[in-house]
């Protein structure tokens, strides 16, 4: 059987594209890397995407009258790639109706909290303030809804201090390890 393709979406430093494409590589996720979006171009992750050899598609969205026209020019792109599942990493946008319905049930996000808990921005802010001693993250399905979608997979974080340098890295380094690990596990069912 042929390799499953893989769009990344991501709007800053790509540490989780990353993971995905080194689990690609190494043979840990059976599938490509067959893309990168960003809606932000020159951001870190391009640079990311060059060392791995993946293809970049950079856009600005004001240069567009509306989400459905670059969501619409994504389509072709991720088309001509022939994506199978789109893994949005850190992408600061919220998908619209154009993708959705094409993409239906083959996009998923990584969010650094246990959803339903601390939706939306600075999740990991959101829960230290609330003063949490199990952080964790989520891999869920994108819907409609900020956050909301069904969730495949969780990994919890146990942090008892206060110290968001000492906090972050180690929820990163779960996220590095669940987000392969879920796209491996739902590869069968695209
Ligand atoms: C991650 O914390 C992810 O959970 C959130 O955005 C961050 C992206 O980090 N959605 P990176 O760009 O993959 O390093």
């Amino acid at each position: 059987m042929d390799k499953k393709r893989i769009a990344i979406f991501a709007s800053g430093n790509g540490s989780n594209f990353e993971a995905i494409a080194k689990a690609c590589a190494d043979g840990r996720v059976d599938a490509e890397v067959a893309l990168c979006v960003t809606d932000r171009p020159g951001a870190y992750v391009t640079e990311r995407a060059a060392r791995f050899g993946v293809p970049v598609v950079e856009f600005r969205p004001r240069d567009y009258a509306s989400k459905a026209d670059f969501e619409t020019m994504l389509l072709t792109r991720l088309r001509e790639k022939e994506v199978d599942l789109i893994c949005l990493a850190g992408y600061m946008r919220i998908i619209g109706d154009v993708l959705l319905e094409a993409y239906e049930g083959r996009i998923i996000n990584i969010h650094p909290s246990l959803l339903p808990a601390f939706q939306g921005a600075d999740a990991i802010g959101q829960a230290m303030e609330y003063g949490v001693k199990i952080y964790g993250v989520t891999v869920h399905y994108v819907d409609h809804t900020l956050d909301g979608g069904k969730i495949i997979s969780q990994a919890a974080v146990q942090y008892e201090g206060n110290l968001r340098e000492e906090l972050e890295p180690m929820i990163h380094a779960q996220e590095h390890v669940l987000y392969p690990a879920t796209v491996q596990k739902i590869l069968k069912e695209l």
